[in-house]
């Protein structure tokens, strides 16, 4: 399989299982930080790489307004059709556009920018983690808040090929294989993801390959990108519970404030 040389690659074949898998996975556990951080943003958030809306639909509903960015038609389509059945049209915008070069008029302003479930982890450079910081600088208003999470783990998995990760049932009558292979490239930082999503309905088999690439920095790695972008860091934390940082910590957090 391929290796995708843009963290944005991978994303449009991989939103059909998107939601399947994350919810064997990450579940909801992130859910309650992002939506009381919205509650508390007193103006319009802002999500990058949105997805599928898997946390847009929560946060939209304590937002006072909601914008979600994904460079994927195929994830944006089904944010935008959760959005709809959750009747949050009126407030919550979608654009398709790429987080390096944020497609927002010049005088447009934002309260919380949120980079949520590894987000920057999909920028495979210090060129792209630096466009994106800027992008946000340039939208967020004086005083609001930027939020962060990373899976600080990626480096640590250990390679394997060809592995069935998970299985199950999936909607429509169908179930889902995932056979995964993972590749590190400790030289860039990079985790490698090939997956192979095998669906089957009605006796009929269908393989979808999904090639998806992380990069991952440490903290104070991206603590001095996230400053020399013009921000002051308020909070590093080590979990959705507001849980002290380690460097051990599952989940890092990291609250920043647009000085
Ligand atoms: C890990 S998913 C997160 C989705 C959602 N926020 C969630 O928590 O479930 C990362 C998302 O970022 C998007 N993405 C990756 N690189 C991007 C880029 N350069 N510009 C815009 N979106 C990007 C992908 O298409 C994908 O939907």
């Amino acid at each position: 399989m391929s290796t995708p040389v843009e963290g944005w690659h991978g994303w449009d074949a991989y939103a059909r299982f998107y939601d399947w898998e994350n919810a064997q996975t990450v579940g909801r556990r992130d859910v309650r930080f992002w939506a009381d951080l919205a509650a508390r943003a007193d103006g319009t958030v802002l999500e990058l790489g949105c997805g599928t809306g898997r946390l847009s639909v929560p946060v939209a509903r304590k937002a006072r307004r909601f914008v979600g960015i994904d460079r994927s038609a195929a994830m944006l389509r089904r944010l935008r059709a959760r959005l709809r059945r959750a009747r949050l049209t009126g407030r919550a915008a979608t654009v398709r556009g790429d987080v390096r070069a944020l497609p927002f008029r010049p005088d447009w302003r934002c309260r919380l920018v949120m980079a949520p479930y590894g987000m920057l982890q999909s920028l495979l450079s210090d060129e792209d983690l630096a466009a994106t910081l800027d992008a946000v600088a340039g939208v967020l208003a004086p005083g609001g808040t930027l939020g962060v999470d990373l899976a600080p783990g990626l480096p640590r998995w250990g390679e394997y090929a060809r592995r069935v990760s998970l299985r199950g049932p999936m909607s429509g009558g169908r179930r889902v294989t995932l056979i995964e292979s993972v590749r590190q490239v400790p030289r860039h930082g990079l985790t490698i993801f090939n997956q192979e999503f095998v669906e089957t309905r009605a006796g009929r088999r269908t393989s979808y390959p999904v090639s998806i690439a992380f990069r991952t920095l440490t903290v104070p790695q991206v603590v001095e990108r996230v400053e020399r972008a013009g921000f002051a860091v308020d909070a590093v934390l080590g979990g959705y519970r507001e849980e002290a940082w380690s460097p051990d910590a599952e989940i890092w957090v990291i609250i920043a404030r647009r000085s």
